[in-house]
């Protein structure tokens, strides 16, 4: 190996860490907008329910192989077990993990730039001129690649100043920031006219929903979206942590932090929907259903910051801001999957392994920029609705059928010594390996009838 691995110092900076990964786009624009469009707190219920009960035995299952194999996700799987085939299967479905990876980063990392063009569009206008500020906001191939090219810099300059100073520090300064944005947003537009309603219809669940297939499925996706799962980010943060942290409580924590931020955001922007309809804004298409998709954010709510006078601008500048931020600690985690890669099988330096995965990346997203209308959806749909939950299914497996069950106890008992007789033993080795695959894989397959 060229390098000593990285390790987090400390339970809170895998925390932060871990769930600087899990919330991100997903989080405050993901969950809010399923949420609004699939009654409300109906969503909100199976999202949790899903959360607990098939993506939190996923997490467990990355993080626990991921500690154990102290190594990135191709060796990782590719050493769990050296005999044929279960090697050469391990190697095909850790590469399948990084394409995976890879695709998500380049649509990410276009989404994230459009983020940081709306927060610079009125801080150009108030430092410049309007002919600025109109410059961030006109969607064109010189604008989206250039703020992709800044967020792609900012992900590969942490990135490559290794896990303890660059993924672990930046997580600890940015995530408390991100909260305490999120709280400020959340104080100001639930004071304003029209809020209450959108409590109510994001509170209130629309019971008759709550077993439809089509809400079920979406709750999943977002779930594993949510999370990092599939395509070993969970993993190879597992394999950072100490061998004394309790995985089980862990991995318990960064579920409770994700799925604590997604309901947190929808106190955000449901309220927020509904106090533009109050100012007059559309909110429903000419179809009559809810603008949810890239029209809430870069037109419903730009609508509402402009009728707030003043105070709009500086809510425009904070809500994109809190986006940007949200979404550079996801893409870090997402980076270090082929930069972990890079450095362990290939001995590349750190900073050459960072600077070379983002710039493939790059050209990956540009090459999207490009071939918006044939590839975007694609890329997307391929990623996340069938990559990840097909890979999920494979990672639970490998952890409940490739690694013995004596293995599996002798790891998690290294940071929590009664595990034996804890509920969490008695449930979750037989949970991953037959309840956990057959739901996901069950969910999965309603969902292409
Ligand atoms: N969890 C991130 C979000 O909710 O926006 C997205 C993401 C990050 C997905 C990392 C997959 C991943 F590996």
């Amino acid at each position: 190996m060229a390098q000593s691995r990285g390790q987090f110092s400390s339970k809170i900076g895998f925390l932060l860490a871990a769930a600087g990964s899990a919330v991100g786009l997903g989080n405050i624009w993901g969950f809010p907008t399923q949420a609004a469009s699939n009654g409300g707190a109906a969503f909100l219920v199976v999202y949790l329910i899903l959360a607990f009960l098939l993506a939190y035995p996923a997490l467990m299952a990355e993080l626990t192989i991921g500690r154990y194999s102290k190594a990135n996700v191709v060796t990782a799987l590719a050493n769990l077990n050296p005999r044929a085939p279960f090697s050469q299967l391990g190697w095909l479905v850790g590469f399948a993990a990084v394409a995976v990876a890879v695709i998500i980063l380049s649509f990410y990392a276009l989404v994230a730039g459009w983020m940081l063009a709306e927060f610079f569009a009125p801080l150009a206008a108030k430092l410049a001129n309007q002919e600025a500020s109109l410059w961030f906001k006109t969607g064109h191939f010189q604008r989206d690649a250039l703020m992709c090219a800044g967020m792609s810099t900012l992900t590969v300059l942490i990135i490559a100043r290794g896990v303890e100073n660059g993924i672990e520090a930046w997580s600890t300064r940015l995530m408390p920031l991100l909260f305490l944005i999120l709280i400020g947003l959340i104080g100001y537009v639930l004071m304003q006219p029209g809020a209450s309603d959108g409590l109510k219809a994001y509170l209130i669940p629309d019971i008759g929903r709550l077993l439809d297939p089509a809400l079920i499925l979406s709750a999943m996706g977002q779930a594993f979206f949510s999370l990092s799962l599939g395509v070993g980010t969970m993993l190879i943060y597992g394999s950072y942590l100490r061998d004394t942290d309790n995985l089980p409580r862990m991995g318990a924590s960064v579920t409770l932090l994700d799925t604590g931020f997604a309901f947190t955001a929808g106190l955000l922007i449901i309220p927020a929907i509904y106090v533009a309809q109050a100012q007059g804004v559309a909110v429903y298409s000419d179809s009559g259903e809810l603008i949810a998709g890239p029209g809430l954010i870069f037109q419903v709510l730009p609508a509402l910051f402009a009728h707030m006078g003043g105070a709009g601008d500086w809510m425009a500048i904070a809500f994109f801001a809190l986006m940007s931020i949200a979404a550079l600690t996801s893409a870090i985690s997402l980076l270090e999957v082929p930069v972990s890669i890079c450095v362990e099988r290939w001995q590349l330096s750190r900073t050459k392994a960072a600077w070379l995965s983002g710039g493939v990346i790059f050209s990956l997203s540009v090459l999207i920029i490009w071939q918006f209308d044939a590839l975007f959806s694609l890329a997307i749909t391929a990623s996340t609705v069938y990559g990840q939950p097909l890979l999920g299914v494979t990672l639970c497996l490998f952890a409940g059928w490739v690694l013995s069950r004596k293995k599996l106890l002798s790891e998690l008992a290294k940071g929590h010594p009664e595990i034996e007789s804890s509920l969490f033993w008695k449930i979750w080795p037989t949970y991953v390996r037959f309840v956990c695959p057959a739901l996901i894989i069950l969910t999965f397959v309603q969902s292409l009838r």
